[in-house]
């Protein structure tokens, strides 16, 4: 099973790395809108103020507007272990990897644990009936061994991905399955070359109907 057999030339070098792209524009439009910055506080202070600095973008609490992740009630070494490797570099982002690299892993871990206790709530979401049925047909092929009970499970090492915003869940699905970027998790990337670009855009609505 090659992993990477996708041709690399720089010719499609634009083309490819348009989804992560697509999301920084929109938070630097977002950042210029609310007058969020990247500069963090130093001092030690309590998780839910500390979390204050990420409420711009991933709402109040973690329950982000579109297109934005929704982080409320992540599994708690989930997170400690995404932020530590968006500060290390070793995840790609737009945006994440110079925010995280403000923070302490003490001041991760105190994020982790509060985001933790949030709710997850999943919105209301717009989605076209054809594709959630294509995209409930492939997650219970290849998905759904892993992202258990329509994608409502998770794990220390497995997110949620039930009730995601749509338009992240196609976005961060492009990037595993275009493997530009090393991303941390090689065996999504395995399982992701299996698809067709079409079933990606099916999943993300099938997971946006779930609650
Ligand atoms: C300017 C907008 C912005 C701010 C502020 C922001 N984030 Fe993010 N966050 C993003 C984007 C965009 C992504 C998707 C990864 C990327 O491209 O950087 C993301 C992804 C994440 C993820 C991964 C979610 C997943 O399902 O894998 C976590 C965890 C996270 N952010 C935590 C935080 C925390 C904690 C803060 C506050 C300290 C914060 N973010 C502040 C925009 C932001
Ligand atoms: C062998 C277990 C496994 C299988 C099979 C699997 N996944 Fe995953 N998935 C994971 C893990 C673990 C992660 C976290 C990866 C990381 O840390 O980068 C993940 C991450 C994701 C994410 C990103 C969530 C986020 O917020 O960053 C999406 C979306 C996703 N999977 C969808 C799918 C779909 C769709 C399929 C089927 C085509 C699938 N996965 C198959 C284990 C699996």
């Amino acid at each position: 099973m090659a992993t990477n057999t996708k041709n690399k030339g720089i010719d499609t070098m634009a083309v490819r790395s348009e989804p992560l792209t697509r999301l920084l524009l929109l938070c630097t439009l977002f950042m210029s809108a609310t007058g969020v910055t990247l500069s963090v506080a130093a001092a030690p202070i309590p998780s839910p103020t500390l979390s204050n600095n990420c409420a711009g973008c991933h709402g109040t609490f973690g329950h982000s507007a579109q297109p934005m992740p929704i982080i409320a009630g992540l599994s708690e070494s989930y997170f400690s272990q995404v932020m530590r490797q968006f500060k290390s570099g070793d995840r790609p982002a737009t945006i994440m990897g110079r925010l995280a690299r403000g923070y302490s892993d003490r001041e991760i871990d105190e994020m982790a644990a509060f985001f933790a206790t949030q709710l997850w709530m999943s919105p209301q979401q717009e989605v076209n009936p054809t594709l959630v049925a294509r995209g409930r047909k492939i997650h219970v092929e290849k998905c759904e061994v892993c992202h258990k009970d329509n994608g409502r499970y998770q794990d220390a090492e497995t997110p949620r991905i039930a009730g995601q915003w749509r338009e992240y869940l196609e976005i961060i699905l492009q990037e595993y399955w275009r493997v530009e970027r090393d991303m941390p998790h090689r065996f999504m990337t395995i399982i992701l070359q299996q698809l067709k670009s079409g079933d990606l855009s099916a999943l993300a609505h099938f997971y946006a109907d779930q609650r």
